[in-house]
């Protein structure tokens, strides 16, 4: 007599036993194989009396059936484990701090220029650019500075020829704009550029630096329009508070010619180390531009006249953030660049 029972309850702990695909595949071979157990059973079959043959077979088939059904059950539960364990081998730790990419950051001196650009955007000035190898004819003969006037010495210039310059200042983009556009009156614009001089560096002088120059030509222009917008610039760029007042001065592009000073931002006006003591700061140069710069560009300056001012970049972001060393703009040390991420 084949013990049924105790066959079916060792091969179906086997299979509870097996571990992994491989062992499951061998006991199936050695069970369900074609020279496994069961095909043993149906050998073993051949040999007996017909009503043996009817209870073995059923027999031996319910088993067939069961194990069948088990191993594939197992397997399921074997491969269902294994990629559980796989996925948790490779999960990936989402809540590890990643690296923090490195934020880059305009440079001071043009957030600065952006800062002045806008605020005469906003006023309806546009902006106008031009090149900085320029001719002698714009940057002083069309600046009423001609050849041999003693006013060229007041900016060392680099000649590349004896035309051609580096520019000196952005001046000459006014006289350029002036011509370019003398048929299309009024003009309002900003013009921003680096400008040369053959200077020596230190703290406070470059032999390049960045300039801004405002110019307006219209009817009735007066010396009070050009004082009432540079309040406003003072007012933006260095806090509500400030005043501006005008010192004569004398440029050959401009009649009258004003130096502009604004009320410390410091110290408000009482006396500190930035404003040595007097309580003003100068920040530009400016004047109703003269009538024979308006002439020579075709402009009739019995008709129109204009006021223009010119603005030096680093000097207005020196005293915003308090810099003391020009030389700071132009080394590109990161440390010193990156503290201007906070300002945009
Ligand atoms: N061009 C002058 C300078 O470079 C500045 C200036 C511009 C003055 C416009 C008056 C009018 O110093």
């Amino acid at each position: 007599m084949i013990k049924w029972e105790e066959i079916k309850q060792e091969v179906l702990h086997d299979i509870e036993e097996a571990d992994s695909k491989e062992v499951i595949d061998k006991l199936k071979v050695d069970v369900l194989g074609k020279k496994g157990m069961m095909a043993g059973f149906m050998q073993q079959m051949k040999t007996l009396s017909p009503e043996e043959k009817r209870e073995f077979g059923q027999k031996v088939n319910e088993l067939k059936k069961l194990f069948e059904s088990t191993f594939s059950a197992r397997m399921e539960e074997l491969i269902e484990k294994a990629m559980l364990e796989k996925m948790k081998k490779e999960a990936i730790d989402i809540t590890l701090p990643g690296a923090r990419p490195y934020n880059g950051s305009l440079h001071p001196l043009n957030l600065v220029q952006q800062e002045i650009e806008d605020i005469f955007i906003s006023m309806g000035y546009s902006v106008v650019e031009g090149p900085e190898v320029e001719l002698d004819f714009y940057n002083f003969e069309r600046a009423n500075i001609p050849q041999g006037h003693p006013a060229r010495d007041m900016q060392d210039t680099f000649y590349i020829d004896s035309e051609r310059l580096l520019r000196t200042h952005t001046t000459a983009i006014q006289t350029r704009t002036l011509e370019a556009l003398h048929d299309k009156l009024p003009i309002k614009v900003i013009c921003p550029g680096k400008v040369y001089r053959r200077d020596d560096d230190d703290a406070t002088h470059s032999h390049q630096f960045v300039q801004m120059e405002g110019l307006v030509v219209a009817e009735n222009i007066t010396l009070s329009d050009l004082k009432g917008t540079l309040e406003l610039l003072a007012r933006k760029m260095f806090g509500d508070s400030r005043t501006i007042r005008l010192r004569p001065s004398y440029f050959q592009f401009t009649e009258p010619s004003v130096e502009v000073d604004v009320s410390c931002h410091i110290c408000g006006g009482k006396g500190c180390p930035v404003c040595k003591g007097t309580g003003w700061i100068e920040i530009l140069g400016a004047g109703m531009v003269h009538p024979n710069v308006l002439e020579m560009a075709g402009i009739d300056s019995k008709k129109y006249t204009g006021f223009a001012f010119g603005v030096g970049v680093e000097r207005v972001a020196m005293l915003k953030y308090g810099i003391d060393d020009i030389r700071n703009f132009y080394i590109n040390d990161i440390r010193f660049l990156k503290a201007f991420t906070r300002f945009e």
